[in-house]
């Protein structure tokens, strides 16, 4: 399996295991042996990345991802390298089937969430800490601080933000280096490609979250595909509904081309587009079937050339395509 390496000192399978979606977001969660067997399926497969978050949960156990991962990866602990994220609750109170978020980074409850996170995945360290979203009530400089403290304390080894612009990036990093950040990227989601330049100057790596644009891009999905209205978030994404795939039918034309010309499928296409981009990028696509977690980490060893990029990047740039899922909206309590 290819690696790449975050920070100067975490190395991970190039492509990581995005988890949430055993619990969060795309439809009835799967039941909790099914979610661990699948977990240790892609171990043997070669993964060894794994993303979770305090917040994706279930309705009857709002934390069930940490605990998924932690019971899948106990035994092989210290062959895997384990992310999770703190500093958003969902508001429940709202009839959306994407509950708005709101940001919560105050120091105490930053350290209220390690300690339950790290309970919950049965470890005595995070690799890898994200504050999923900022909080506008923190200075980032204060959660950096706070970061400072739990890396003397060993309870985190690295940390990261999510969905993080530059400013935030260069004045957390100030304070305590940065390993990685998490943001939205895909074919569809392109707009965070205006920090490579600041990632490659302080040296963080960019962990791409729904590479696939929520499963899009793997071209499986059509104007037949019925989402649960009530527990899976596809039910209201753009890219998704009948006017959606319309627009998107050059896209989906253009991915599908070149996954015939590489003898490839879509979502290996749509994957190893970012990778060959740079050499930092590491996307952590989601899925809990265990033929699509083979298909997707195979899209490390697809090559696409220098040219080839900037001819896709070019199509991009010029075709007509749906909005794309942008994230739950942020609110304040
Ligand atoms: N930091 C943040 O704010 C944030 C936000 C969202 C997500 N994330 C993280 O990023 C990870 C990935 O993002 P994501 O799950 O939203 O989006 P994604 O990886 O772009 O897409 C996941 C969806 O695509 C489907 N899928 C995956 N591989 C496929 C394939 N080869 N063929 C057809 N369908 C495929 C999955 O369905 P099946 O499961 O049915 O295969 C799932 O519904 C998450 O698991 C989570 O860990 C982070």
């Amino acid at each position: 399996m290819k690696k790449r390496v975050l920070g100067t000192d975490l190395k991970v399978s190039a492509i990581g295991l995005g988890c949430m979606g055993f619990s969060h977001a795309y439809g009835a969660p799967t039941d909790k042996k099914t979610a661990v067997e699948t977990i240790r399926k892609a171990v043997e497969m070669g993964y060894d990345f794994f993303d979770t978050a305090e917040v994706y949960g279930t309705a009857d156990d709002p934390h069930q991802n940490e605990l998924l991962v932690g019971e899948s990866l106990k035994d092989i602990r210290d062959n895997v390298v384990i992310a999770t994220k703190f500093g958003i609750k969902f508001d429940m109170s709202s009839p959306e089937v994407n509950k708005p978020l709101i940001p919560d980074s105050r120091p105490e409850t930053i350290r209220a969430s390690v300690d339950a996170s790290l309970k919950r995945l049965g470890t005595d360290h995070i690799d890898l800490y994200y504050q999923h979203r900022a909080d506008p009530n923190v200075p980032i400089e204060e959660v950096a601080g706070v970061m400072s403290e739990l890396i003397k304390a060993g309870k985190i080894t690295h940390w990261g933000l999510s969905e993080a612009d530059e400013e935030q990036i260069r004045r957390a990093h100030k304070v305590c280096p940065i390993t990685a950040i998490q943001n939205r990227y895909s074919m569809m989601a392109r707009w965070h490609e205006k920090l490579f330049p600041v990632l490659e100057e302080l040296n963080i790596v960019f962990v791409a979250f729904s590479p696939l644009a929520n499963g899009f891009l793997s071209g499986k999905y059509g104007k037949g595909t019925q989402f649960d209205g009530a527990l899976d978030y596809r039910s209201a994404m753009p890219q998704f509904t009948e006017k959606g795939i319309e627009q998107n039918s050059d896209l989906l034309s253009l991915v599908n081309k070149i996954a015939e010309k590489k003898n490839a499928t879509p979502a290996q296409i749509s994957l190893a587009w970012m990778m060959c981009k740079k050499p930092y990028i590491v996307p952590i696509p989601g899925s809990r079937k265990t033929d699509r977690l083979k298909e997707n980490l195979a899209a490390a060893d697809i090559i696409l050339t220098d040219s080839e990029i900037a001819e896709i990047d070019k199509a991009l740039d010029n075709m007509e395509m749906s909005a794309v899922f942008g994230g739950s909206k942020i609110i304040k309590e």
